[in-house]
């Protein structure tokens, strides 16, 4: 089989363990939501074939990893595994047993960093989640270990004139509501695991949280949102930790422009926060996902594991292949903000140099936006071409 790339056509070997893999960003280089991208399914369907690794790496969410490939192998024809596959929230599982306390990362700028200050693991502590269906989203964080999970439903059944006005989703909350673990119970930590759907319901929960004495449901401190205070650094005793799983302003979905992700959600709360302390302290949140670091160290491990088990498959007995480290990764995005940013800023601990290819299929759109910020290896048109360039780089 050739690959083609601009005309030039390209005719690939078998490997034995290749010294370098592919990570696909998912919408706007795969799919356009539902819908698989021309050219993705081949190119998937040629790397497997020639045992190349990849792995998905998507700042998308909202159901079980497990879910979520069954739903991508059959939309793309391709199989796959929750072993080569990333999500917005799938780090969030290390959260259960561990905290990540302080820890100097690329490509975090210092607000997101700033609050890690080694929150013990939130097995056994109630969390708040939201997502695009909080249910789904507790289910997850339940599959993932987390013990005490509540969710808006929980607290509009418990405390129903929390919300002023006539829920829009009523129907949905009374079917999913479960009873709290106290009237008002001490929430540790706020978990967005992929983009809300009822901002107005969210946005007033957590705010109010985030304004709470000790994370106290219904109580209230002058002391949170107060520059004084927050002088003085996050208290993670004074309010509940606040994470993000993805700052995605804009996506890539079925219609022609580019539609809002979870990052206006974060920047509509933040808003709503900056009104009310006056602009003096920060909403002080951790964000994971692409352009993280922390996203691109966690899929750089799924990644080396995934070729790994790849060369146990096929039975390698070339003892080289198997001792040649994972020296390259192609990181393929549509979104310079994030899978353009994430692979540029991202440094391997185990040496690896990640290499980015935007693609013209998704977010970034050279008429609307210029010259991309986040200055990539390669511009091509899609998938494909991604792939035919880095073969034909590899040689
Ligand atoms: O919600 C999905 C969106 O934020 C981006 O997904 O696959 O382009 O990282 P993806
Ligand atoms: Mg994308």
């Amino acid at each position: 089989r050739t690959f083609t790339r601009d005309g030039t056509s390209f005719k690939a070997t078998s490997r034995t363990a290749p010294p370098f893999a592919f990570a696909f960003d998912i919408d706007g280089v795969l799919l356009h939501v539902a819908k698989p991208i021309p050219g993705a399914t081949e190119t998937l369907q040629y790397l497997q074939r020639y045992d190349i690794p990849f792995i998905l790496l998507t700042n998308g969410g909202g159901k079980h990893e497990q879910e979520r490939v069954e739903d991508l192998s059959k939309r793309l024809g391709v199989p796959l595994s929750t072993e080569n596959f990333v999500q917005s929230h799938t780090p969030f599982q290390e959260l259960v047993h561990r905290s990540w306390g302080q820890s100097q990362i690329n490509g975090q700028t210092e607000t997101e960093l700033q609050n890690e200050n080694g929150l013990s693991g939130l097995v056994d502590k109630n969390i708040f989640i939201t997502g695009s269906d909080p249910a789904k989203s507790r289910l997850i964080a339940e599959a993932y270990g987390f013990k005490s999970v509540i969710t808006p439903a929980d607290i509009l059944a418990t405390h129903p004139t929390l919300f002023p006005f006539e829920p829009l989703l009523k129907d949905r909350y009374i079917a999913t509501a479960r009873p709290l673990p106290s009237a008002n119970p001490k929430i540790d930590a706020i978990f967005v695991f992929n983009d809300p759907r009822d901002w107005a319901l969210d946005t007033q929960i957590i705010i109010d949280l985030l304004l709470s004495q000790d994370g106290i449901l219904g109580t209230y401190s002058s002391k949170n949102g107060r520059a004084e205070y927050e002088n003085h650094g996050w208290q993670a005793d004074n309010q509940p930790h606040l994470y993000f799983s993805n700052h995605d302003l804009f996506w890539s979905a079925a219609y022609h422009l580019p539609r809002f992700g979870q990052g206006a959600f974060q920047a509509a709360l933040a808003g709503i926060w900056n009104q009310i302390t006056g602009g003096k302290a920060e909403l002080k949140r951790s964000t994971i996902g692409k352009p993280y670091a922390r996203t691109y160290g966690y899929a750089e491990r799924v990644l080396s594991q995934w070729r790994a088990e790849l060369l146990r498959r096929s039975g390698r007995e070339d003892p080289k292949a198997e001792a040649r480290p994972l020296t390259r990764v192609y990181m393929v995005g549509d979104n310079p903000e994030s899978d353009i940013r994430g692979a540029n800023e991202y440094s391997s601990p185990q040496g690896t140099e990640w290499a980015s290819i935007l693609v013209r299929t998704g977010v970034w759109n050279k008429d609307r936006d210029g010259e991309p910020k986040h200055k990539p290896t390669a511009i091509v048109d899609d998938v494909k071409s991604a792939v035919g360039w880095a073969l034909e780089r590899e040689g």
